[in-house]
């Protein structure tokens, strides 16, 4: 999820780019840089953290030349320092790449140009796109195509996803971007030509954009774009004119965050799962180092974290216990250390947290490795406290989330605990190897059946239109579909301001069911097979005292209907896979039901995106 800018015509480039720049801001981002075509160099200038120290750093060294490229970087390898900031160059610093995306295949790629000599300054994934088109760069002959022909030979080397975006010193009329999963749109202005991957950044130039696709690249000089595959064959992209005032663009044209990213939750499910999975199916997780005697010898992982992440190891303790055979224990993360807990050096300690500055998570982890444990950290912020803090690192790659409402996060801690518990499952030789291929099978399919569930978004808001007054309302499920349940609520409370309470199916006959009365909702969950007919009987409970049951089960479960008022209806998965799917109708319920009562959805009153305090 970084910002990029491009511009090549008549005009000073910096004040654009950086212009360009603050207006990708609200992506986030932990670095930002730029590339200008000076007096025939290459002149770069990045810098960690905000983007006013690069205007900083612009301001006291700047640079001039009608051609150049920005970036804002929100880090997915290599902690947010100066050297890690793009732009990138090849050896020569006659190269400069800036990039959005994954270069799955980063390492061996890099191994392979340093064993030919090339020097790397930075431990990013991106750096070794500059060497690999240097390297291609080197052997062509010298005709004005061959910045692009060395680009696509390099880029034909890459697995994964990206935009990226080339300047090369010897050919100083244009820039060279490919797309490759990541967004990249093109401007064309009077005598200049921008792209981005973003509108934002176009709108003070230009409406008129081209929208470039998968496998495209895209050479702009100042009086044209020329749009071809990766076969250099030329391809014809429409112009389509923007009609967004620059708020709807930062939104994507979805009238706030929270919508964008539960839309955005595929994408960012397919970044969490990439290069994770090799072809035989078995789980890397990179940055998780905890060698065999100890997972071997491990008795016990102790989970802590709050709210949503709270809820999310709910469902990762589950698959631990499930595919790894040890036993595991969630705690608050605020109760954690308050309990003298039995952490010891053959616990492993897993804190989750999607910013990672969570106080009370913080404290928790801190506790758990006082105590002796060693500590694997589950997070989105590349460089966060908590991340600086773990002995293993487990990056959920969700992209920024601007809403305080959580969704893509939630989902990828899902996905990223699912290939976590399968990793265990495998080094421990716990979990049966046709259930391990079934789950990474499964694992694979996500990112298309959580895209199937978005559809069901317009019956959702019919729903919620209806339960819009709703005083109380109530959220039903056994084994993972509890956790699913206690999720959904809190989504609903926190956006909506409607009282709810997620129950254990089974624990209503303890004393809540005395306040099912007739026609307060109560939403089912239903995926979970070996405890259906259970399921379905507290569902007979509720509605024998006059509730008004929403189930949400799979799109073939026949019978469902006759026990309950509506059905939302969710693709099927392995029941084990069920929580990624299933929580999507309720995001999507929660955000409906504040929209239809007029809340500030992407800043819900008393909240906090990060708390950071006790
Ligand atoms: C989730 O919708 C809330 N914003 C909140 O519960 C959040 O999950 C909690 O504060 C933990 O945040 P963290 O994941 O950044 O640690």
């Amino acid at each position: 999820m970084c910002g990029i800018i491009g511009y090549v015509g008549h005009r000073d480039a910096l004040p654009i780019l950086l212009d360009g720049l603050r207006r990708l801001e609200y992506r986030g981002y932990d670095s930002a840089g730029v590339a200008v075509l000076e007096d025939g160099q290459i002149v770069v200038r990045k810098a960690a953290g905000k983007l006013a120290r690069l205007a900083e750093l612009t301001q006291r060294a700047p640079v001039h030349g009608q051609v150049g490229i920005g970036h804002t970087r929100w880090a997915t390898h290599g902690v947010p320092t100066d050297e890690n900031a793009h732009p990138h160059t090849d050896c020569t610093g006659d190269i400069v790449v800036i990039h959005n995306g994954i270069i799955e295949n980063f390492l061996p790629l890099r191994e392979r140009l340093q064993d030919h000599g090339h020097h790397f300054r930075s431990d990013t994934d991106t750096e070794v796109i500059a060497h690999l088109i240097e390297e291609a760069y080197a052997r062509l002959p010298e005709t004005p195509e061959r910045m692009e022909t060395a680009v696509r030979q390099a880029i034909a080397q890459t697995t994964g996803a990206y935009a990226i975006v080339v300047l090369a010193r010897e050919h100083p009329d244009r820039i060279v971007a490919v797309r490759q999963i990541s967004p990249l749109i093109v401007g064309r202005g009077r005598g200049e030509t921008l792209l981005a991957s973003d509108v934002p950044a176009l709108l003070p130039h230009t409406r008129e954009v081209m929208i470039i696709e998968d496998g495209e690249m895209a050479i702009l000089t100042p009086e044209r774009v020329t749009i071809t595959d990766l076969s250099g064959t030329p391809r014809h992209r429409p112009v389509q004119h923007i009609t967004w005032d620059a708020e709807m663009a930062e939104k994507g044209g979805y009238p706030h965050f929270m919508l964008k990213e539960i839309h955005e939750q595929p994408r960012a499910l397919s970044d969490t799962i990439m290069g994770r999975l090799d072809v035989e199916g078995r789980v890397e997780l990179e940055g998780v180092q905890a060698p065999a005697e100890f997972v071997t010898a491990l008795d016990k992982v102790w989970m802590t974290a709050c709210g949503t992440a709270y809820h999310a190891a709910l469902v990762g303790r589950w698959l631990i216990e499930h595919l790894a055979r040890i036993p595991a224990e969630v705690d608050l993360a605020s109760e954690f250390r308050y309990r003298d807990p039995l952490v010891a050096g053959t616990t492993w300690a897993i804190a989750i947290s999607q910013s990672g500055e969570t106080a009370d998570t913080l404290a928790a982890a801190r506790e758990a490795r006082r105590r002796g444990s060693r500590l694997l950290a589950i997070t989105n912020v590349v460089g966060s406290t908590l991340a600086r803090e773990a002995d293993d690192l487990l990056y959920i790659r969700a992209g920024p989330e601007i809403a305080v409402a959580s969704s893509k996060a939630y989902l990828t801690m899902l996905a990223a605990q699912i290939m976590l518990a399968i990793d265990l499952g495998q080094r421990r030789g716990t979990a049966a190897p046709e259930l391990l291929t079934d789950l990474i099978h499964g694992l694979r399919a996500l990112p298309g059946k959580v895209q199937a569930a978005l559809a069901l978004e317009e019956s959702v808001a019919a729903l919620a239109r209806r339960y819009r007054d709703v005083e109380h309302l109530f959220f039903i499920g056994r084994g993972l579909d509890y956790p699913v349940a206690m999720e959904g609520s809190l989504k609903l409370k926190e956006i909506s301001y409607v009282h709810s309470e997620a129950l254990a199916a089974g624990e209503l006959k303890h004393g809540t069911l005395a306040l099912v009365t007739p026609g307060v909702p109560v939403f089912a969950l239903v995926t979970q097979g070996h405890v259906y007919e259970k399921t379905v009987s507290n569902i007979q409970e509720v509605k024998a005292r006059g509730a008004e049951v929403v189930a949400v089960a799979y799109e073939d479960d026949r019978s469902i209907s006759r026990h309950v008022d509506q059905v939302i209806r969710i693709p099927r998965v392995h029941d084990l896979l069920a929580p990624v799917v299933a929580i999507v109708p309720l995001q999507l319920f929660a955000y409906h039901v504040a929209r239809e009562r007029g809340h500030d959805i992407d800043q819900p009153r008393n909240l906090a995106k990060s708390v950071t305090v006790e």
